[in-house]
């Protein structure tokens, strides 16, 4: 196959940022995607609607394409009451909650400390049916962290799902052989993204013949045996596993540095990265269910209508994004694809 025309895809787990970064990462997206599930861990995370709708307006001041629908989500805490729940299930623009175990990743400090205080919360949103997307690492410091994402499945998640079973969940970015299994043995109302750095990359291609800071990304790349499992999923065509990037732009510096930050750079590439993967399975043709189908369907929403084209011919991806006088490295900086998308 040469060619490949589908539905404009979704990107169901995006970083935007804000500021000078937001002008230049939307850009990138809306090329690839109609619309993004907007991650809410901007430094003062989005707790409330309001300031959901506030960031939703920034966001489009920035989208040139009119056809670009940023899809907003709440940072999980404590404040949020059946006021607020019931607020979220009635907002055409806020889709999901977002949970970060506190200290996790980028901008979570204010994350959850105690799962089983926030059961109330979880009985409001699968009430009000809300969906939960949740950052599944344990923040344990006394857990390895290539077992944080089991760790916290066993210790927290199967509760979460066993006490709400009709709480719809989605385990963001999987990157363990125990996250597929977990969301093909719980029932249909769990489900999880998958980036393109968990299908491509294990911890050989982070930690062996030097230290990559580019692919440092959390959940921490793991064994080749869980990325296989991971690519078995996003290629079985079950609609429990679809595309989210997991973009997440940091200045070379913040990454090139002592104490590097976590997040992989993908929005400028991302449909060319998913469809080699997809190629390489011989699996092109569930690619189109994977990035534009199974994902608006679970947050029930409408296909989209335009489309895009994918057609086999190299492509180089430039060596930095340059935003006012920092850059940033995308993934496969200088390095050379053999899909390339254009809108039609
Ligand atoms: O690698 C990551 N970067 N993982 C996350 O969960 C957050 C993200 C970020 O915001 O930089
Ligand atoms: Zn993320």
């Amino acid at each position: 196959m040469t060619e490949l025309i589908i539905t404009k895809p979704d990107d169901m787990h995006l970083h935007l940022r804000e500021g000078d970064i937001l002008k230049h990462v939307v850009k990138d997206t809306q090329k690839q995607f109609a619309r993004a599930i907007v991650m809410p861990n901007l430094k003062d995370p989005i707790k409330s609607v309001h300031q959901a709708e506030i960031y939703y307006q920034e966001i489009k001041k920035n989208t040139k394409d009119l056809n670009f629908e940023p899809l907003m989500t709440l940072f999980f805490n404590n404040a949020l009451n059946i006021d607020e729940i019931r607020k979220v299930s009635e907002s055409s623009l806020v889709h999901a909650i977002k949970l970060y175990p506190s200290g996790v990743t980028t901008n979570s400090a204010d994350g959850v400390d105690a799962i089983e205080n926030c059961f109330n919360i979880f009985e409001l949103m699968e009430k009000f049916d809300v969906p939960l997307l949740v950052h599944a690492e344990s923040n344990d410091k006394n857990v390895d962290i290539f077992d944080r994402e089991k760790v916290f499945i066993d210790r927290n998640l199967s509760q979460i799902h066993g006490e709400f079973p009709n709480l719809r969940i989605v385990v963001e970015h999987i990157s363990s052989k125990e996250a597929v299994e977990f969301v093909f043995d719980s029932g249909d109302k769990v489900f999880a993204t998958i980036t393109p750095q968990h299908l491509l990359f294990d911890r050989n291609d982070l930690l062996s013949h030097g230290i990559k800071p580019h692919h440092y990304c959390l959940p921490i790349l793991k064994r080749s045996e869980d990325r296989l499992a991971i690519v078995k999923a996003a290629t079985s065509g079950s609609p429990k596993f679809f595309l989210g990037t997991d973009s997440a732009p940091h200045f070379k510096h913040e990454k090139e540095s002592s104490c590097g930050c976590a997040g992989i750079y993908s929005a400028l590439s991302a449909m060319e990265l998913y469809a080699s993967i997809f190629e390489t399975e011989n699996a092109l043709e569930k690619l189109e269910n994977f990035s534009s189908k199974y994902g608006s369907d679970f947050y029930k929403l409408p296909s989209n209508k335009s489309k895009i084209k994918l057609t086999k011919k190299e492509f180089k991806i430039p060596a930095r994004i340059q935003v006012g006088n920092k850059e940033i490295i995308p993934l496969f900086a200088e390095e050379t694809l053999s899909w390339q998308l254009s809108e039609i």
